[in-house]
């Protein structure tokens, strides 16, 4: 069942969605060669529980931390480690979620460490705008196969591999709601979007094969080929008209 959140909830979320943006900027600024990601991990921790909100990650399912930290051929769900600094040229996805006064946000972004090659910079700014080219097609009226198409054309342009496995989500007062959101599809198909939903777009995206494995930890998901991935994610709340509302992303104008 899909949710719709009314004015006050949208608020909540709003809420939410700000705090966990300040996060994910703070961050950014702290990676580097040398750090490592657990005390990354730390430090989102330190930050969500200073502004009286939750990590929702934290013991979701039995996961051990507060953010996923998946480094190069590791797609998502990494788990933050102190006995491999990050090292200079990899690429590093933050994933970090929270709940605040019982309302979820989630978001996501992968960053360089130190200097990174043309090709995984590139990676990453497709990616990202893969992620808006998703949430231009989250309006009243369209469906959710009209997000994922636009995701996996502007990917398959550049002739990246769009993993299927792992999808976005609605989201609300629990992390995982309905509907599932692809980052492929037809368009046309799936769940009409209404005003008061709100979804987790999040692209995951390869250099290589779309493909994925689990590692043996139960939790890191890598690609199957090797090739370095780059995830963006952001929830965003369907307006009345118009295009959505990114509500980890405060201040956002589309232009
Ligand atoms: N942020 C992830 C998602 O978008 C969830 C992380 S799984 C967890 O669905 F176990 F780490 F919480
Ligand atoms: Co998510």
């Amino acid at each position: 069942m899909i949710s719709i959140k009314n004015a006050a909830q949208l608020e909540r979320m709003r809420q939410a969605g700000a705090l966990l943006y300040e996060v994910m900027q703070k961050l950014r600024e702290v990676v580097r060669p040398g750090e490592t990601t657990a005390a990354i991990d730390a430090y989102a921790e330190e930050l969500i529980r200073k502004e009286g909100a939750l990590p929702s990650f934290l013991n979701y399912r039995g996961y051990p931390a507060s953010i996923c930290a998946s480094v190069d051929d590791q797609v998502v769900h990494g788990i933050p480690t102190d006995k491999q600094p990050l090292q200079a040229g990899s690429i590093l996805s933050i994933d970090c979620g929270l709940v605040l006064d019982g309302w979820q946000a989630d978001s996501a972004f992968t960053v360089g460490v130190g200097e990174i090659s043309p090709p995984l910079a590139l990676l990453i700014e497709v990616t990202e705008r893969c992620f808006f080219e998703g949430a231009r097609q989250a309006i009243s009226g369209n469906r959710v196969g009209d997000i994922g198409h636009a995701v996996q054309t502007l990917a398959e342009r550049h002739g990246y591999g769009v993993i299927r496995d792992l999808t976005g989500h609605g989201i609300g007062r629990n992390m995982h709601e309905d509907p599932s959101v692809p980052n492929f599809g037809e368009p046309g198909r799936g769940a009409r979007l209404r005003p008061g939903m709100t979804l987790a777009l999040e692209p995951m995206i390869s250099l290589g094969s779309w493909q994925v494995q689990e590692m043996q930890d139960g939790w890191t998901i890598t690609t199957l080929d090797g090739s370095p991935c780059a995830h963006y994610e952001h929830t965003i709340a369907i307006t009345e008209d118009g295009l959505p509302e990114i509500l980890t992303l405060p201040g956002h104008t589309w232009q």
